[in-house]
C-alpha cells in the first residue's frame, strides 16, 4: 500500500510518501520521502507559534513540499499541462486557502496522478487554523485524484514513529531543501503488547496503556502545562529563543561538560553548586499515587528563583547552564520514574517514547538506563530516531496505514479539524 501523508498541525509543513508492508500484524514501512519545512525561525520572532501565521505558511508551502516529496520518492511524473478538471469544486474546497488554491490550480495539471492508494492527514490535536489547511489540501487531492482519505490522530502518529526507525527524513528550511539522512527501508522489529507509551510534546504529556495498535487508554496526563510547554516557557524566562526544549538541553549539556573548577562568568561550577541560592527545583507529583503530571509548578519555581536572584543582583546569565540542567533533571526524574512505575504495574513488554521532547538526549539516556536496570530482558524500550520525534508526515502515514488496511476511510465532507482530539 502506498500512502501519501500530510501533517500541518503546528509549525511544520510536511508531506511524506511511504510504502507500507506487512499489514496489521507486522507493519513495516519504506519511507520513500519525508519532507519537513520548519517555520520555527518565523515563529521564534514572536516567542511561540502564532496560529494564523502558521496557517499562512502552510498555505504557501504545501505545494512546494508536495512537489519535493513526489520527486524524492520517484512518484513525480510530469505531463503536458492540461485543463484542470473539476476546477469549480476545487475552488469550493480551497475557498479559505486562496494562496494554496492558486498554486494547486497551477501545479496539479502539470503532473500525472501518483501511484498512491490512500491519503493520510492529521485532523488533530493541534492548532485548528493550521490543521484546516492540511485537511482541505487532502480533500482537494482526494477529489482530483480519486483517492480515499484516512483521518489520523497526531498523537497516534507520534506513537507510530517508532515503526520508522530508519525512516528517511529531509528537512526543508526556508526554500533550502536539506537532506539529513538517506532513506533506508526497514523495520524488522515487532512491538510486543501490552506496551506503555510516554508521549511528550509541546501540547501533551501522557502515559498511554496500549493493548494493541488502536487500543489505547490514557492512564495519566498533565494536569496543567505539557513538559515541552514548560521547557519553552522556562527558556523564555531565561531569554533563550523558541523553541526552548532544545535550548535547555544544549545549555544543560554544556553545564555537565564543565569540570567542577571551570570558571563560568565569575564562578566555578563547584562554587555555584555550593552557593547559597536555592537552585534545587521541585519534582512535581513525583510521589503521587497516580500517573498524572504537573509542570506549571516547575515553571513557577523557576520564576521565583529568578526573581530572588535578580533581587540579590546576581548575573543570571552566569547561572543559566546550571539552571537549565536542574530544569531538565527535574522533568526527566518525574518522566522516567512514572513511566517505569506504569510499565511495572501493567506488566508492559514494551515501552515506547514519542513526541518532540523524546528528542531529549538526557531523557533517552536515563530511560535506557532505567529500563535496563529495572526489567532485565522482560521489557524492550523503543525510541524513534531523534529526527522522527518532532512533527513529520512519515509518522502520520505510519499511523494511517492500519486504518487504511482496515478500510477505515473518512468521507471528505465529514472531515473537520479537531484541536483537542485525544487518543
Ligand atoms: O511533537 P512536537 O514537535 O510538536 C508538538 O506536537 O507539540 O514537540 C515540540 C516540543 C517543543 O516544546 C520543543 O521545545 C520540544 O518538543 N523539544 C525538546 C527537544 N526538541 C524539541 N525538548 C527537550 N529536548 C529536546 N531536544
Ligand atoms: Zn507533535
Amino acid at each position: 500500500m502506498n500512502i501519501l501523508a500530510i501533517e500541518t498541525s503546528c509549525d511544520e509543513t510536511s508531506v511524506a510518501i511511504l510504502k507500507a508492508k506487512g499489514g496489521l500484524k507486522n507493519p513495516s514501512f519504506d519511507v520513500l520521502s519525508n519532507i519537513v519545512l520548519s517555520q520555527v525561525k518565523l515563529h521564534a520572532e514572536w516567542g511561540g507559534v502564532v496560529p494564523n501565521l502558521a496557517k499562512r505558511e502552510h498555505q504557501a508551502n504545501l505545494i512546494p513540499v508536495l512537489k519535493k516529496a513526489l520527486e524524492k520518492s520517484g512518484f513525480y511524473n510530469s505531463k503536458l499541462q492540461s485543463e484542470i478538471k473539476k476546477e469549480k469544486e476545487i475552488k469550493i474546497i480551497l475557498n479559505r486557502e486562496p494562496e494554496l488554491l492558486e498554486q494547486f490550480l497551477k501545479f496539479i495539471p502539470t503532473i500525472k496522478p501518483p501511484k498512491i492508494d490512500a491519503i493520510a492527514v492529521t485532523i488533530g490535536p493541534g492548532l485548528e487554523p493550521a490543521l484546516w489547511v492540511g485537511i482541505n489540501f487532502a480533500k482537494a487531492l482526494s477529489f482530483i485524484w480519486d483517492k480515499p482519505i484516512v483521518a489520523v490522530n497526531h498523537m497516534e502518529g507520534h506513537l507510530a514513529a517508532v515503526l520508522l526507525q530508519n525512516g528517511g527524513i529531509f528537512n526543508f528550511q526556508f526554500s533550502i531543501f536539506k537532506q539529513i539522512q538517506k532513506p533506508k527501508f526497514k523495520n524488522k522489529k515487532q512491538i510486543q503488547f501490552p506496551a506503555i507509551a510516554l508521549l511528550v510534546s509541546g501540547g501533551h504529556t501522557e502515559l498511554v496503556l496500549i493493548k494493541n495498535w488502536g487500543d489505547y487508554k490514557i492512564i495519566g496526563e498533565t494536569r496543567d502545562d505539557a513538559v515541552g510547554e514548560c521547557f519553552d516557557k522556562c527558556a523564555r524566562m531565561l531569554s533563550l529563543p523558541y523553541p526552548g526544549g532544545p535550548q535547555i538541553a544544549r545549555q544543560a549539556e554544556n553545564y555537565k561538560k564543565y569540570p567542577l573548577t571551570f570558571r563560568m562568568g565569575g564562578w566555578t561550577r563547584r562554587e555555584m553548586e555550593k552557593e547559597a541560592f536555592n537552585l534545587k527545583l521541585p519534582r512535581p507529583m513525583i510521589d503521587s499515587k497516580d500517573y498524572d503530571f504537573s509542570f506549571s509548578g516547575l515553571k513557577t519555581a523557576v520564576l521565583y528563583m529568578l526573581k530572588d536572584m535578580k533581587e540579590r543582583h546576581v548575573n543570571i546569565g552566569d547561572f543559566t547552564p546550571m539552571i537549565c540542567n536542574e530544569i531538565q533533571q527535574s522533568a526527566v526524574d518525574v518522566l522516567v520514574l512514572k513511566t517505569i512505575k506504569a510499565a511495572k504495574e501493567f506488566g508492559a513488554k514494551s515501552i515506547i517514547i514519542g513526541g518532540g521532547v523524546a528528542a531529549n538526549k538526557e531523557l533517552r539516556a536515563r530511560m535506557k538506563k532505567a529500563v535496563a536496570r529495572e526489567f532485565a530482558k522482560t521489557t524492550t524500550l523503543y525510541l524513534p530516531s531523534a529526527k522522527l520525534t518532532t512533527d513529520n508526515a512519515a509518522m502520520i502515514g505510519a499511523a494511517g496505514d492500519p486504518h487504511a488496511v482496515n478500510g477505515d476511510f473518512i468521507k471528505p465532507e465529514k472531515m473537520t479539524a479537531k484541536g483537542n482530539l485525544s487518543l
